[in-house]
């Protein structure tokens, strides 16, 4: 296993990143919420955009980017549970999207889409439902900058972590060292102090996290806290 990103994106000696997903945030104070998961240690913003078709929930769109990109300087990791995402690139990028993930069930054309976000300036990641395939994202590893792995079904947050989905972690984990070791490998869904350490024993990376983070009962920086010990330990 090897990590080419630890030192280079990461000034915390940290071999990984933690992306707080805003869908759990107080939106009455949307601003504020992020800058305290930064002041809690946040690498990553996670942005969950939802359609309303591709999962029955909705949820936010680019103006909502836009307001996170005014409220932080940390890149902004932007999860696409659209149809057509390619209707939408350039509105999120030009928005403030520094990583645009979008889902492998929702892509017939996965390599044209991944180029195009790629041509806009932005990064680009493949992610798929727990019910897909891992093996439908080989051919588009070496053209991805990250692989999400979803951890939930899509559509909600502070749902139970599918424990069946660790395996597609170790599978992309061996891959990506094979293929393209720079990848990130980032997973999403049900994240919390109880399941972090056997993402990262599987090879995950990155960490998103909402009801975790922004739901403890202690506030922000002891939901995020609650996670790095676990990490450490
Ligand atoms: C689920 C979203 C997740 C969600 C995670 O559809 O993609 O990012 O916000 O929520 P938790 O961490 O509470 O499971
Ligand atoms: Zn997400």
């Amino acid at each position: 296993m090897s990590y080419p990103f630890s030192m280079k994106i990461n000034m915390k000696e940290r071999d990984f990143l933690i992306s707080p997903s805003i869908l759990s945030a107080d939106f009455t104070q949307l601003g504020d919420q992020i800058q305290r998961a930064e002041q809690a240690g946040a690498d990553w913003i996670h942005v969950d955009v939802m359609d309303g078709h591709f999962v029955p929930n909705i949820s936010m769109g680019p103006f909502i980017v836009e307001a996170c990109r005014r409220a932080t300087d940390l890149p902004l990791d932007v999860h696409l549970m659209i149809e057509k995402p390619e209707r939408y690139l350039e509105n999120f990028i030009s928005a403030g999207a520094d990583y645009l993930t979008v889902h492998i069930e929702t892509c017939p054309e996965m390599d044209r889409i991944l180029s195009r976000i790629q041509e806009l300036g932005c990064k680009a990641g493949i992610t798929l439902n727990p019910a897909t395939a891992v093996d439908k994202i080989e051919p588009f590893l070496k053209l991805a900058d990250l692989v999400l792995v979803m951890s939930v079904q899509p559509g909600h947050s502070g749902q139970s972590f599918l424990s069946e989905t660790l395996p597609k972690i170790s599978w992309l984990r061996n891959k990506i060292d094979e293929i393209k070791p720079e990848v990130l490998l980032e997973v999403d869904g049900g994240i919390n102090p109880e399941t972090i350490r056997d993402a990262y024993d599987r090879g995950a990376r990155v960490f998103v996290a909402a009801s975790a983070i922004f739901n403890h009962p202690q506030g922000i920086q002891a939901g995020f806290d609650s996670l790095l010990e676990r990490l450490r330990g």
